[in-house]
Order: structure tokens, then sequence, then C-alpha cells
């Protein structure tokens, strides 16, 4: 058998990282983990870290819990696999609890990731376009979305993402997506308040509506809060105004739940914070805290309404994932729900991320601590070289302040590889179930690194 070292070694020739350049390996190769328990990760020397990213934004429950194990256990012994053209109970239970979160009356997609539920959202929206009765309806094929949001990598998920440096140099645009400024407070022109810069970019997505001949937008997509872009919140006003400029132009709303979802946030959704419901949700991550590949794509019965036709024409969705609504992930998402709720996650993440937030709000002290955004335990801290510029700082000394933090046993990242010249932003997600000693090891680390660069 291969000793632990020797596998680490393999793994660095034959495992294709994402979002890695390989030759880096080189010098120093990919973190090797043999363990995960509560926030913490163990690598091959026994050596812990303290994962303030939650995996990739989804571990929100922690890792290492036998109870979610024990749930996999049964239902694989039970019924391992269903194909979902059938019906299973963990999938009907499932599908009622996320209707029963979105308060909405509707039905549920299952996939296995949150490219997929965001690629079967686009489809929905273009059949239902067709088959919803409105004259000309056929031509609404537009999506748009929004720059620095992350939608997934599959084809028209790509598209819809608004990040060029995960495009650049792929033959992947589909040609109905546009896209339009976000939110983005720090960044607002002077004169504006935020509530008047969130009013300025929602009359951005009405504008662009008009331009582009309101009959012709099928959609618009957005995370609650973009995340992966580098964490950028709305002002509160910003999201009701989308929701009314919609439902003005017959556009169906979107919400990308994938990282926001689950407690993420401070609620149980990210979109709970406002008044604002969507045509279609999609979730991911949290929703199994990354202990099986689940997703969902859940739409309101006006739109699954469209679908009902003549079982001899093609009015019914033609789409299908092998592994959709998967009966153990089903399970373990429907316990980790369970969990989440049993366990005031959704409560500790409020909590735990207004105590952290007043650490990090010291922070701003520092010299390239441009501003620090969080909602709930989602945090985003941009670096900038120069306050008053608000020039991004070099990527160089961004990552200098991501090793010194793992040097002092704290794993966070930033948003790289995403909009070109500004991926300066800090990003942290801890597991909902973070402690303050735990948070207060996260800000201490955080701050090793910044002192790092002074
Ligand atoms: C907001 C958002 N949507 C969609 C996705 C795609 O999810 P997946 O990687 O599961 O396909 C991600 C992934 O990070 C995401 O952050």
């Amino acid at each position: 058998m291969m000793q632990m070292t020797e596998i680490s070694q393999v793994g660095v020739d034959s495992l294709w990282h994402p979002i890695a350049q390989h030759s880096n390996f080189k010098k120093a190769p990919p973190m090797h983990i043999v363990k995960g328990e509560g926030a913490m990760l163990t690598d091959q020397h026994g050596k812990q870290y303290l994962d303030a990213i939650a995996g990739i934004w989804c571990v929100n429950v922690g890792y290492g819990r036998e109870e979610l194990a024990q749930v996999a256990y049964e239902q694989m012994k039970n019924l391992a696999y269903l194909s979902p053209t059938m019906s299973h109970e963990p999938a009907v239970r499932l599908a009622e609890k996320l209707l029963s979160l979105v308060d909405m009356n509707g039905h549920v997609y299952f996939s296995c990731s949150g490219s997929e539920a965001n690629e079967a959202a686009f489809k929905m929206v273009w059949q239902y376009h067709q088959q919803s009765g409105e004259p000309n309806g056929y031509l609404r094929k537009k999506i748009i979305s929004r720059y620095r949001a992350y939608h997934g990598n599959t084809m028209a998920a790509i598209s819809a993402t608004g990040q060029a440096e995960r495009k650049i140099g792929f033959a992947m645009q589909a040609p109905q997506f546009r896209h339009i400024n976000p939110p983005y407070p720090y960044r607002r022109h002077p004169k504006l308040t935020p509530e008047e810069h969130g009013e300025q970019v929602a009359q951005e997505l009405e504008q662009t509506i008009i331009y582009e001949g309101a009959e012709t937008v099928a959609a618009f997509i957005m995370e609650p809060m973009i995340s992966g872009g580098g964490v950028l919140i709305p002002p509160d006003n910003y999201i009701p105004a989308v929701r009314e400029i919609c439902d003005k132009y017959g556009v169906l709303l979107i919400f990308d739940e994938v990282v926001s979802g689950f407690g993420r946030t401070g609620k149980m959704l990210g979109h709970h914070h406002w008044s604002a419901k969507p045509d279609i949700m999609t979730c991911a991550k949290g929703i199994a805290s990354g202990y099986q590949p689940i997703a969902a794509t859940v739409v309101n019965d006006k739109i699954f309404n469209a679908f009902m036709g003549d079982p001899s024409d093609l009015t019914h969705f033609r789409h299908i994932n092998t592994y959709g609504a998967h009966p153990v992930s089903a399970a373990v998402a429907l316990r980790n729900i369970e969990i989440i709720e049993r366990e005031g996650l959704v409560g500790n993440s409020a909590k735990m991320g207004g105590y952290m937030r007043e650490q990090f709000d010291q922070l701003v002290e520092h010299p390239n601590v441009g501003e620090v955004r969080s909602k709930g335990l989602l945090f985003g801290i941009e670096l900038v070289a120069n306050k008053e510029t608000k020039e991004a700082l070099d990527p160089a000394l961004v990552n200098k302040v991501i090793g010194v933090t793992k040097e002092n046993g704290v794993l966070i990242g930033k948003n790289g590889n995403t909009i070109p010249g500004l991926c300066n932003v800090l990003v942290l997600s801890p597991t909902l179930t973070v402690t303050q000693s735990e948070g207060d090891q996260i800000v201490e680390a955080i701050e090793a690194g910044l002192k790092a660069i002074i």
C-alpha cells in the first residue's frame, strides 16, 4: 500500500486541480488533507487548519458529521439509486421542504451542481416563454446577468457569468447573454448615497431591457449578494426595485442562491433579507453541506403550468440528469437542513457574523484595507494599494496575506481569476457552527497576514 506522502506526490503527477497553475506545485504541492472535523482540516503531516472558507463556501454544518454518514449508509442500503423519472420519499420530502423555505407554490427539479441547476433554469425560461401563451413569447431569448457574478462552468452558466478571467480564450459565449453592473457601493460615484447608487444600478437593468427590446428579454439572473466575484452586498432598495422592473416587463427573475442559501448570510435564504421573491431559485452547495453533490431548480407554478400540455406534443421539459434527485443525496440534504434548523445555525450565522464583523471593522485602520463587507458569515475584505484612489492591491501582496494567514493556521480565499485587475478581495465563509474562539482565531490570523505586508 502507498504511504500518505507517496499518495500526495502521485497526486501532483496525476490530479488536474481547478483554477491552479500547476507549475507552482513544483515549489509547493497542493494541500493534501486526510481528515475534516468541525471547522478543522488535518493534512498528511498532522498539521491542523481552520477552514474559514468551508470548502468552497459549502460545508455549512462543518466536517465529520456521523449523523449524515449514517443517513447516507441507510439510504444506500435501502435504495442506492433511482431513475429520476420515478419518485421516492427523500426527493419528495426535499422538494416540499425547499418550496416551504421559499414560500412558493411550485415544483423542484433536482440536479447535481450549481452549474446544472442554472443550466436547467435557463432552458426552463426559454421553453416557458415559447409556451406561456404570450403572443410572440418565443422572441424572449435574452438572459441578463451581472458583471462579477459566477453562475457556473457549463455552456449557458459560464455565458451568464460576468467574470472575464473565467471566460477569456474559451469559445463558449452563448449569444443570448447580456451583462450589466451590480451594485458596488464601495466604488460608487462619490456624489451618490448607497441608496441612490442602488437605484442607479437598478435603472441600468431597466434601461438594458428597454434597449434590448423588452419583448426579447427572457430573464434576469442574480445572486442576492455576489459571493465569488468579491462579496458585493446590495443596498436595501436594489432587490425590491429589480423585482418591480422584472414584473413591469414580463422578465422572469432567477435568484442564484448557490452560495447565499442555507444560513450562509444569517437568514435561511439570502433573499429572505428582502421582501422580493424569485420566479426561480437555484441552489446547491449548502443544501447538503457538500456531503453529497445535489442541486435544485425551484420554480413557481406560473412557470411549471406552462409545461402542462398534450402527451403527444413536446411541451414537457425535455431535460434529464442521470443523478438528478439522487436518493442518497436527497436524504443527506434533508437531514442537513434538519441539522441547520435543529442546531439554530442560521441564528449562529447572524450572531457570529455580527461578532466577527465587529472585529474585522477594526482592521479598516490598516493602510491596505479598503472595505470590509459582510452579511451573516459571508465576508469580503477588499485590499487596496491606496485608500484615496482605491487602486487594487498588487496580487502578489494579496497572495502574501493569504499565505501568512495560512501559516497562522487559517484557510481563506480571494476572488481569484475573476475580474481583470480587481482580484483583490479576501473572501471568507466559515462553517455556520463557528464559535467565538474560532472567530477570534480567524480574525487574528488575518490580522497577522495583513501585518506581513506593511
Ligand atoms: C453563485 C454560484 N452559482 C453557481 C455556481 C456553480 O456551482 P457548481 O460549482 O456546483 O457547478 C457557483 C460555484 O461556486 C456559485 O458560486
